[in-house]
């Protein structure tokens, strides 16, 4: 883990938990990683024995499902044939994202801001685009289906590719003269790239599992937290004064 993922706050570091653990296993770097990624993975199948038990509905084909199926993951898989230049994003982005994220990404309003120069590691941070989200893949993803926030997916590919392209130039992630396809993106090096944790390694607890005559609440004494550990920021009173209730 990072320095700067260490100081984040304990809600957002929460948040990188989950987002870690749903990468898929084909994304990580070492074979550690990719062992770790494979516990957590949700595995997701049709089952044609649940439509033969309640008597309605078919199983999906392949073909129904891939019509539905946009995911991007973070290593490229999914993303679309087409490609976009840095200047064309910059037309369509005008056109399409200005009017509620600013003509550089700064944000109008209460809109969220996509580039800043808050770093994470500052007392308030603003999270962004830039500094924040590790793969680019998830960039072309989210704009794919969520933006332009009154009309999410209507797009083409190569408009997202372009967006996408612009934005990450704004956050001087890339050149100008970048072009963003289904090769280039998934090799995008993010800034906060590593500074998600995959899994938590703090155990829940040192105590065995108990189902009968167990201790009370108030025999329970808390003899070591986290803090202290560099692992989870102070966030209000020492818990080790904390009382059973
Ligand atoms: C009408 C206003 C509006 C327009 C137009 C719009 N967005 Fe957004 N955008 C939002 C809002 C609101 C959110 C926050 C959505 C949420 O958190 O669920 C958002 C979130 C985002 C985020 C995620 C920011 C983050 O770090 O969490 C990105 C990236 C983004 N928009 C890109 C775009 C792009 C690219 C376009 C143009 C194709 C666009 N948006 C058009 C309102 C807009």
């Amino acid at each position: 883990m990072s320095s700067s993922a260490r100081r984040l706050p304990a809600a957002a570091l929460a948040f990188a938990l989950v987002v870690g653990a749903a990468v898929p296993a084909s994304a990580a770097e070492t074979a550690d990683e990719a062992a770790q990624l494979a516990k957590s993975a949700p595995t997701v199948a049709a089952r044609s024995d649940r439509v033969e038990h309640y008597g309605y509905g078919t199983v999906p084909s392949a073909q129904q499902i891939a019509g539905w199926s946009i995911a991007v993951l973070p290593d490229g898989r999914g993303l679309p044939p087409g490609s976009g230049t840095v200047d064309h994003g910059a037309d369509v982005y005008a056109q399409q994202c200005a009017a509620c994220h600013g003509t550089f990404g700064e944000g109008e309003g209460r809109f969220p801001k996509l580039v800043s120069d808050s770093k994470l590691t500052g007392d308030q941070p603003t999270k962004t685009v830039g500094n924040y989200w590790p793969y680019a893949t998830t960039l072309w993803d989210y704009i794919n289906r969520a933006m332009p926030f009154p009309a999410p997916h209507s797009l083409s590919a190569d408009d997202v590719y372009a967006i996408t392209a612009y934005v990450l130039n704004l956050a001087n992630i890339v050149p100008e003269n970048f072009v963003a396809d289904r090769e280039s993106l998934p090799k995008v090096k993010m800034p906060n790239r590593h500074g998600f944790i995959l899994l938590d390694p703090r155990p829940d607890t040192a105590d065995k599992e108990c189902m009968a005559h167990c201790r009370t609440p108030d025999e329970v004494k808390i003899t070591s937290t986290a803090e202290g550990k560099d692992l989870t920021p102070r966030t209000a009173g020492p818990l080790d004064e904390m009382q059973s209730p």
